[in-house]
C-alpha cells in the first residue's frame, strides 16, 4: 500500500491535477522490507486529446508490484519535444521517490532539482548562442535589409494607361496570372504559420527569426497584386479564373501537408511541408509566374510600377526558396538513416501533374495572346527545380555547417 501512496503523491505533486483525467492501480504483489523497488514508465498509445502511460514498480527480480494506468490530457505536454522530457523526467521521477522509499530528504531533493529543472525555459539569447554563421540567420538579415519595401509607395499610373491599351483577351489572359498569384499569396500567408509553430517547437530560434519576416512578407505580397488591381480600376471578383489545378494545390494538398506540422514535427512531415510549399508551391509555380510577366510585359516595356513591385516580391521569394532548399538539406543531413531525399523526389513526381494541370494551354493555341509559347514557362520551371535537386542530393553525408556554406546563390537573395 506505501509504494501505491507514493506513486499517488508523487502525481499529486508534479502534474498538474486538472490535466489527469484518469489514474487507475492495480496491486499485483506484497512488497517486503529490504526489497529494492524501481518503477519504469512510459506512453503506449495517444489520441487526440490524451496520453495513456503505464507504470509498473518491480523489485530486483522483475517482479511487478504495483501496475499504474494513467490518462493525462496531452495539452500538458503539447508536442514540444522539451516538454516530452518532462514526461520522462515525470518518470524517472517516481522512480527516485520508490528508489527512496525510506530516505524522506532524499526524495525532496530529488522533487526539487527535477522541478527546478522542467520550470526552466531554454533561452539561447541569455545563453549567448545566437549561430550568427548558419544560414537562416544570415537569411534574418538579408531580410531586414531587402525585405521592407513598401508596396504603397509603387507609382502605378503607367500600369492603369498600359491595361487600358490591352484587348479582352490579353486583359483576360494577364488576370488569370493575377488571380492565381494573389489567391496563391494569400494562401501561402495562412499555410506558413504550422512551419513557424513546428521551428519554435523544435526550438530553432535562428529558423523563427528568419520565418518572422517570412511571414510579414507574403502578407506584403498579397497585398501588392490587391494595391495593383485596384490601381488599374480591376474590382471585380476574381475567383472563377482559379483553375482546377489551382484549387488541388492551395485549397488541399498545401493547407493539408502544413497544417499536419502543428501536431507532426518529424523530419519526413517537414520535408513533405518544404518540398510543397518552397520547392514546389513558391520555386516551380511562382517562378514559371515571374517568368511570364517578364516575358508577356517587361520585355515589352509594359506596365513598370508592376515589374517594379515583381522584382521585389521575386527576391524575397529567393530568400524563402533558399530557407526551404536550407531546411531540407539540414534534415537529410541530421537523419541519415531515413532515405528523405528519396522522399523528396517522391513528393515532387506526385506534385507534377499539378504543375502541368495549372500550365495547360486552351485547345490548339500554340501562341498565347501575349506572345507566351506553348511548354516554355514548364521548360523554365523544370530547369530550376532540376538545379535544386542537385544542390538537394548532395547534403546527405555533410554537417551542418557545411550546409551553411552551401552556395545558395542559385537564389537571387
Ligand atoms: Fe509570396
Ligand atoms: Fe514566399
Amino acid at each position: 500500500m506505501l509504494v501505491m501512496g507514493f506513486i499517488g503523491q508523487a502525481i499529486g505533486q508534479w502534474l498538474k491535477v486538472k490535466d489527469l483525467k484518469k489514474f487507475t492501480t492495480r496491486f499485483k504483489a506484497m512488497t517486503r522490507p529490504g526489497e529494492k523497488i524501481t518503477v519504469q514508465g512510459r506512453v503506449v498509445d495517444e489520441n487526440e486529446t490524451c496520453w495513456i502511460c503505464e507504470a509498473e514498480t518491480v523489485n530486483e527480480a522483475a517482479e511487478v508490484k504495483v501496475k499504474d494506468t494513467l490518462k493525462l490530457k496531452n495539452n500538458y505536454f503539447y508536442g514540444c519535444s522539451r516538454e516530452l522530457t518532462r514526461y520522462v523526467k515525470f518518470v524517472m521521477l517516481i522512480a527516485v521517490l520508490q528508489e527512496n522509499l525510506f530516505n524522506n530528504h532524499a526524495v525532496m531533493d530529488e522533487v526539487s532539482k527535477i522541478k527546478g529543472e522542467l520550470a526552466m525555459r531554454e533561452y539561447v539569447t541569455t545563453k549567448q548562442e545566437i549561430n550568427k554563421n548558419s544560414l537562416p540567420y544570415n537569411l534574418y538579415q538579408k531580410a531586414k535589409k531587402f525585405g521592407i519595401w513598401n508596396p504603397v509607395d509603387i507609382d502605378f499610373s503607367q500600369d492603369k494607361e498600359d491595361w487600358k491599351k490591352l484587348n479582352g483577351e490579353q486583359q483576360l489572359e494577364l488576370l488569370t496570372q493575377f488571380a492565381q498569384f494573389i489567391g496563391g499569396e494569400e494562401a501561402v500567408t495562412q499555410d506558413i504559420l504550422p512551419m513557424i509553430m513546428a521551428v519554435s517547437k523544435k526550438g530553432w530560434f535562428e529558423e523563427e527569426s528568419y520565418l518572422t519576416t517570412f511571414l510579414f512578407e507574403e502578407a506584403k505580397h498579397a497585398e501588392f497584386f490587391s494595391l495593383f488591381l485596384e490601381e488599374i480600376g480591376v474590382t471585380e471578383d476574381l475567383t472563377h479564373l482559379l483553375s482546377p489545378g489551382y484549387r488541388k494545390l492551395f485549397d488541399e494538398t498545401l493547407p493539408a501537408v502544413m497544417g499536419k506540422l502543428l501536431e507532426d514535427q518529424s523530419p519526413e512531415a517537414m520535408i513533405d511541408a518544404a518540398v510543397t510549399y518552397n520547392i514546389f508551391a513558391e520555386g516551380v509555380l511562382a517562378e514559371t509566374g515571374y517568368w511570364f510577366f517578364h516575358e508577356a510585359l517587361s520585355r515589352a516595356n509594359l506596365f513598370p510600377g508592376f515589374i517594379s513591385g515583381i522584382r521585389n516580391v521575386k527576391r524575397d521569394e529567393g530568400r524563402h526558396i533558399g530557407f526551404g532548399t536550407f531546411l531540407i538539406q539540414r534534415l537529410i543531413s541530421e537523419n541519415p538513416e531515413l532515405d528523405l531525399f528519396e522522399r523528396v523526389q517522391q513528393r515532387l513526381q506526385e506534385l507534377l501533374p499539378i504543375a502541368m494541370m495549372l500550365t495547360e494551354r486552351k485547345e490548339g493555341e500554340e501562341v498565347t495572346s501575349l506572345g507566351i509559347e506553348r511548354g516554355k514557362s514548364m521548360e523554365f520551371a523544370m530547369k530550376q527545380l532540376q538545379a535544386r535537386l542537385t544542390v538537394l542530393s548532395r547534403a546527405k553525408g555533410k554537417t551542418l555547417e557545411e550546409i551553411y556554406n552551401t552556395d545558395i546563390a542559385l537564389e537571387e537573395v
